[in-house]
């Protein structure tokens, strides 16, 4: 059963969208080690899924869509490990080039000053060539720590007031929140982590604030259309009270 927006399902209720899905895509180590396979060629698996569910996500009509990629703590992995996944990196971002023609923004979350220049150059021209689209977002979150995210707001924050401008009684939620570097988007709706892990390993901590969390064994690379179908029927039947009652 393919999800369709705001249409009725068999059991009478009717689906509620996401306005922004995140994505831990977790479980490509672990899906090529059972098949005896280098720990690359999961993360190739995993970039496959990747796409069909950018494609997915649009035609569903999610506005945002973020997907962790790569953590600051992912940095600890063996060198080869992580040379095989900037290779990927420096392939997906050509390859977003394909997703114009359905008018998705790219914007990166996280420092970009850890990366080769020639792989910073690419994501700055991803970001500038297609900050004018706006049927969906695609945040990608590379080098990206929930709690570098609050650290550096910290800091632009800190350089305002010591520039004179802003004050500290200026500081709030939405200013802090515009100094984030999900700036261009929403809080997050739902949460989707895969490969059977119960945290949040330093993803969009502030943004998930009031997020459904969404759990599943299904391996990244193993992920799909119906496996999100499943997580937007769940997070449909949730009662989000945000506090309220
Ligand atoms: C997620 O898959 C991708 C990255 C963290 C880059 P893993 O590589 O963490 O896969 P497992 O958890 O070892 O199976
Ligand atoms: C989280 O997965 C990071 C990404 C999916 C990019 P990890 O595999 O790094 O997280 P832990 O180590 O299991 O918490
Ligand atoms: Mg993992």
């Amino acid at each position: 059963m393919a999800i369709v927006k705001n249409k009725a399902q068999p059991d009478g209720a009717s689906i509620q969208l996401p306005k922004h899905i995140a994505f831990i895509m977790d479980g490509n180590g672990r899906w090529a080690k059972k098949r005896l396979l280098p720990r690359s060629l999961g993360h190739n698996e995993g970039g496959k899924t990747f796409k069909d569910i950018v494609t997915y996500c649009r035609e569903l009509g999610i506005e945002y869509v973020s997907f962790y990629a790569f953590s600051t703590e992912n940095w600890k992995r063996p060198k080869e490990e992580v040379n095989a996944i900037m290779l990927l990196f420096k392939q997906y971002i050509a390859d977003a080039r394909n997703y114009f023609k359905h008018e998705i923004r790219f914007i990166f979350l996280g420092d970009k000053a850890m990366f080769t220049p020639d792989i910073r150059e690419d994501m700055l021209a991803l970001e500038e060539d297609s900050k004018h689209f706006n049927k969906m977002t695609v945040l990608l979150a590379i080098n990206y720590g929930g709690r570098d995210d609050i650290v550096h707001a910290c800091k632009r924050i800190c350089s305002k007031v010591q520039s004179g401008e802003i004050s500290i009684d200026d500081i709030d939620e939405d200013r802090f929140q515009n100094e984030l570097y999900t700036l261009h988007s929403p809080s997050v709706d739902l949460l989707v982590r895969t490969s059977g892990e119960y945290r949040i390993s330093n993803f969009l901590l502030w943004q998930c604030a009031y997020a459904e969390f969404y759990f599943t064994d299904v391996l990244w690379p193993d992920f799909n259309r119906s496996e999100l179908d499943k997580a937007i029927s769940e997070f449909s039947k949730r009662s989000r009270r945000f506090g309220g009652v």
